[in-house]
């Protein structure tokens, strides 16, 4: 079949499907999700003839992992979503690997031309193996063309494990550049050492490679996947998505990258996100030149062996984005993150109270909609005399989700052992807790819970599964009171 007649056959899948996944009771309301299927990572996301355009990992014949395809989106302002057609399928021997297939990768632009490159899978007897490709739009990103010479880049360097992807193009100074995630030595499995290496082109076709950018070197997994690369208030930062790193799920460098020397120099380095789900996020440049990304609102643990992929699969769909972030770096070179701020386009009823304390009892907060909100404390930290604050959300007489300040141990707690049936765990990490006033900002959708804190320094994004009858909204101080200078709640709008 040629890659017209594949994605033709997986474009009716996913509308023969959508119907029947709408009707899904976990479906987000506010956050990205294909009509049908299954999706991970953000590829190839741009700026680009008014819009952002997001391709995505997509399997459109079922609501699990394989046979991946690029689905594609656009939208004016990172929220609003329109679904595209489904941008490139599996149709050639070098990318037909039927677990396998079309994997992640980035999009540039020259001239008119849309440029997308991506890690083609395929096996033929000799394992697994992972190349790099390139296929090109001149419709605005409707239609591509594989380039007939695939796959731009064959070999895996030296030292280098089969795993070998996620290609992330960028021009600077006259060459393009290419990061691709690696292991070296054993793979990503086998105790390999994560790793991004980084190559250099004249003209997108021709790839020379250039040597290892940065490694683990023990501390920081054992496979790198969704490396990026971009400049930030005057330094480099390079992103990724470290396998087997214990509960970091997606990490960033921030120092001086020497192209000449193919080297990157940390400075400094810490987790983009503390949640259980935030993986293989990928920059991208507005059209203000403001930056920001998108992250994948799961990781591959989710797959083989977790509850048959959890449980939105039963409704015919699983996985979603979420809440772009806009990137900024902060003083002492840690990469701060805020919601979008055209998130707050999604407001519509606010209940607000200002100048009341907390304690003991719990106080049930008047939510404008007990599932989908934002929802700001200001807590004055000057005249807080509590050890904990907690905020039970989507909580009945059995489930909750409780979110604890511990202001005595600066620590941020998710605990999801009582949200529903499906999850568990809970979740912690450092908090500065600067004073004298500390916001805290909860976005809340029907299947997950983001949070911002200490300037954007704190992010935590987890999914959770409550069935719509947890309506209720408190919060709870113990060990003295908590002095909240205001709350405000909004309920946010659907964008479907
Ligand atoms: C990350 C990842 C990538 C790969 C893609 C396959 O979630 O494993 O490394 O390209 O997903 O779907």
């Amino acid at each position: 079949m040629t890659h017209r007649d594949r994605l033709q056959q997986a474009q009716q899948a996913v509308e023969k499907n959508a119907e029947a996944a709408a009707k899904g009771r976990h479906r987000q309301k506010y956050h990205f999700m294909p009509p049908s299927g299954w999706m991970n990572d953000p590829n190839g996301c741009i700026w680009f003839g008014g819009k952002y355009h997001l391709f995505y990992q997509h399997n459109p014949y079922a609501p699990h992992w394989g046979s991946m395809h690029w689905g594609h989106a656009t939208s004016p302002d990172l929220l609003h979503w329109q679904h595209c057609p489904i941008a490139l399928a599996p149709s050639e021997t070098y990318d037909d690997h039927p677990e396998g297939g079309v994997f992640s990768g980035s999009a540039i632009l020259t001239g008119e031309k849309l440029n997308v490159f991506y890690t083609a899978t395929a096996n033929h007897g000799q394992g697994f193996v992972q190349t790099q490709c390139l296929a090109t739009s001149t419709d605005g990103g409707l239609h591509f063309t594989k380039y007939p010479g695939n796959p731009v880049i064959r070999e895996v360097p030296p030292g280098v494990s089969p795993d070998f992807r996620d290609p992330k193009v960028l021009f600077h100074e006259g060459l393009w550049y290419m990061v691709v995630g690696a292991s070296l030595g054993g793979g990503a499995w086998h105790g390999g050492e994560g790793c991004a290496l980084l190559y250099q082109s004249r003209d997108l076709t021709h790839w020379e490679y250039c040597g290892i950018l940065a490694r683990s070197e023990g501390q920081f997994g054992s496979m790198w996947e969704c490396p990026d690369l971009f400049p930030l208030g005057g330094k480099w930062v390079l992103t990724f998505s470290p396998m087997f790193h214990g509960r970091h799920r997606s990490m960033y460098f921030v120092g001086e990258m020497d192209f000449a020397q193919a080297r990157f120099f940390p400075q400094h380095w810490g987790d983009l996100d503390h949640g259980a789900e935030y993986y293989a996020l990928q920059s991208l440049q507005g059209e203000n030149g403001r930056v920001s990304h998108i992250a994948w609102q799961n990781g591959w643990d989710w797959m083989e062996g977790w509850q048959d992929f959890g449980p939105t699969a039963k409704e015919g769909w699983c996985g979603c984005a979420a809440l772009p972030r806009v990137l900024s770096l902060g003083s002492h070179g840690q990469i701060l993150q805020a919601p979008v701020p055209e998130a707050a386009s999604l407001r519509k009823q606010r209940v607000s109270r200002r100048d009341f304390t907390v304690q003991g009892q719990p106080t049930d907060l008047a939510m404008p909609d007990p599932c989908c909100y934002e929802l700001e404390l200001l807590i004055n930290l000057e005249k807080t005399t509590a050890k904990r604050l907690h905020l039970d959300l989507r909580a009945d007489e059995t489930h909750r989700t409780r979110l604890t300040v511990n202001f005595a141990q600066k620590r941020l707690l998710f605990d999801r052992n009582q949200s529903d049936d499906h999850s568990s765990g809970l979740l912690e990490c450092p908090l500065l807790l600067e004073g004298p006033l500390w916001r805290l900002q909860v976005f809340s959708d029907t299947s997950s819970v983001e949070l911002f804190c200490d300037r954007g320094l704190t992010t935590m994004s987890n999914t959770i599964y409550p069935c719509h009858t947890e309506q209720k909204t408190f919060l709870s101080a113990e060990g003295g009171a908590v002095a909240l200078e205001q709350y405000t709640a909004w309920a946010l709008d659907s964008i479907w």
